[in-house]
């Protein structure tokens, strides 16, 4: 790897699906690669390919909720490990249900893990970044991240507001030589709709939504078939990391790429009652 490559990258959420999938590719490729997540015993199949294949993964707990861990954590592994080149905020889940069904403390939960850590992360890794004029920060958000849809709505906020903190980030760091990108994938298989959580009071008979409920959910699983291997956004992901000009959105699998094209160009009233014929 030349002196001008990033070296040592960064995955939340490393214990599966896409960060599992980003950790093993780019260390297969050379980089040095420190998989976390908030439970060590999680990554033990990641620590199985290390030893299998000889790849340079470390591992390390890191609790992306916890103010404290991140500020215990990242100083640890710099010290340990050297400055992080690449930060991959991939850590996150969905929260589905009505909106109207959705409790402030649901909603923050969700807020917390897929809009906060990232940004505390960023904090975190940021100081470093800036002292060399260089670093790569990848932010996995979805094509739900410019797209609302029925009954996504905590998850769609969450992925917007990590969008428009990119974009105002990704300009201001620009100059500074930090490059922030988002990645906005479709379906891909991983335990994401396993480890779904359902609104508490989704099912509440007091709600409305009879019938367009039912359809959005089953709507829903059944546009999974459409999911694909974790290993395309892996190889995205590494060649942005490759990059020293890269874009800033990275659309993955194709009907995330037609959903985008579809935001942009088609007048919003007619690709709302696209979106509530497909969804529900
Ligand atoms: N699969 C898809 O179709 C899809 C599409 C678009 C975007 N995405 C995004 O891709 C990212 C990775 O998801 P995935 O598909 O790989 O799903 P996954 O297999 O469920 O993996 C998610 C990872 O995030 C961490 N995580 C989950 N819930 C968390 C919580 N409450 N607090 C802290 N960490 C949590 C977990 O790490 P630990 O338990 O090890 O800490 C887990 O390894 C997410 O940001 C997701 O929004 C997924």
């Amino acid at each position: 790897m030349s002196e001008n490559n990033p070296k040592n990258v960064l995955v939340t959420g490393a214990s599966s699906g896409i960060g599992k999938a980003c950790a093993i590719y780019l260390a297969k490729k050379g980089y040095s690669v420190i998989a976390t997540s908030r439970s060590l015993p999680k990554l033990s199949s990641v620590e199985k390919v290390v030893q299998d294949h000889g790849l340079d993964i470390k591992t390390a707990e890191l609790d992306i909720n916890s103010e404290n861990s991140i500020e215990d954590t990242i100083p640890y592994l710099v010290s340990e490990h050297g400055v992080i080149d690449v930060l991959i905020n991939n850590a996150g889940y969905g929260l589905w249900g009505p909106a109207d069904s959705i409790s402030i403390a649901e909603m923050e939960s969700q807020m917390k893990t897929n809009f906060f850590a990232p940004f505390r992360l960023m904090k975190a890794v940021l100081p470093d970044m800036l002292n060399n004029h260089s670093g790569t920060i990848i932010n996995i958000s979805s094509i739900l991240g410019r797209i609302g849809t029925p009954f996504n709505g905590a998850y769609v906020a969450s992925k917007f507001a990590m969008e428009g903190l990119s974009e105002s980030m990704r300009i201001e760091l620009w100059p500074l030589g930090i490059r922030v990108v988002l990645l906005e994938p479709g379906y891909i298989k991983t335990d994401f709709h396993k480890n779904q959580v359902t609104a508490s009071k989704a099912y509440s008979t007091n709600l409305r939504y009879g019938k367009i409920q039912y359809n959005g959910e089953t709507q829903n699983r059944a546009y999974f078939m459409l999911s694909q291997n974790p290993i395309k956004v892996a190889k995205k992901v590494h060649s942005i990391v490759r990059s020293n000009n890269p874009k800033f959105r990275y659309t993955i699998n194709k009907e995330a790429m037609i959903g985008a094209l579809c935001a942009r160009f088609i007048p919003e009233r007619i690709f709302q009652s696209i979106l509530s014929r497909t969804t529900m």
